[in-house]
This record gives structure tokens, sequence and C-alpha cells, in this order.
């Protein structure tokens, strides 16, 4: 690449990370980016909330779609979630809510709670 556009390539980096900056502040708020960092996120739930989204997981099929064993799901025709690191509450919580590509959502049907609640369990307890 030449001088020149190398300059140019940096300045439009500049300039994007410039504009991303004050829309993704507000976000940080209630939001952990820590996945985002490239390390594990450690995330916990209690019992209770384990037994309540293993119980809306094979209530809403997901199963039956997702590998995740301590959910009994054994389905593959989404990507499996045991030994997925691509997986962050954010990221998850967002799936559920809007859903993706051939993925229904779940927004509406269940709870903002429940899916936040879904997402910790999904990320602390799956496999690997
Ligand atoms: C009808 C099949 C189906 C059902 C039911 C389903 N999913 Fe999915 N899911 C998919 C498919 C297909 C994708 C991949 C979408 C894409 O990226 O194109 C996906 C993607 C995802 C992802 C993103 C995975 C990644 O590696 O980025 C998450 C998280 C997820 N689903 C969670 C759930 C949960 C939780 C449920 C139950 C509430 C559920 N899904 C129910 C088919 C399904």
């Amino acid at each position: 690449m030449t001088v020149q556009s190398f300059k140019r390539f940096t300045l439009v980096l500049l300039g994007s990370a410039a504009l991303a900056a004050p829309s993704f502040a507000p976000m940080a708020q209630d939001h952990d980016h820590s996945a985002h960092s490239g390390e594990a996120e450690q995330v916990t739930v209690t019992e209770a909330e384990a037994e309540a989204s293993r119980t809306l997981f094979s209530q809403y099929g997901c199963g039956s779609c997702h590998v995740m064993a301590d959910a009994n799901g054994y389905g593959s025709i989404g990507p499996a979630f045991d030994g997925n690191d691509a997986l962050s509450v954010d990221h998850v919580n967002h799936v559920i809510s809007e859903g993706q590509g051939a993925m229904p959502s779940f927004g509406g049907m269940v709870s903002d709670e429940e899916i936040e609640t879904l997402s910790r369990y999904i990320v602390a307890k799956k496999a690997g």
C-alpha cells in the first residue's frame, strides 16, 4: 500500500472510531462488554435460575435446534452452545430478543427478565 493510501486508511479508521464512540457509550451502563476483550466472561447463576432456564429452554424448543447438554438440548439446526466461544450474555440476549437469520425471535413471548436470566444461564452452564 502506498503512503498516500495508508494515510487515507488511517483517517477513515479514526473517523469511524470518533463516530462510533458516542453511540456506544450509553450502552456501557447496563451491558457488560468484558466478553469483547477476548477473555472468557465469568457468569454465575443460582440453582433456581438454572432450573427456571432449563424449563424455558425446553418449553421454547431451544434444544430442538441447539446443543447444550446441561439443558438437554441436542438439536443441530443452529450453532451448538457447548464449546461455543462466541457467546457473551449480551450476544445471547440480543439473538433471543431480536432473532438472527433463521433463528426466530422470542421477544414478546418471554419477558425481558426471563431472557436475561436465560442468557446468563446459557453462558454460565454451557460446556467448554
Ligand atoms: C427453529 C430452530 C431454532 C430454535 C427453536 C431456536 N434457535 Fe437459536 N438459532 C437458530 C439458528 C438457525 C441460528 C443461527 C442464526 C444465524 O446466525 O443465521 C441460531 C442462533 C442462536 C444464537 C447465536 C449463536 C451464535 O453462535 O452466535 C443463540 C444464542 C441462540 N440461537 C439461542 C437460542 C435460544 C436461547 C433459543 C430458545 C429460546 C433458540 N435459540 C431457539 C435456530 C433456532
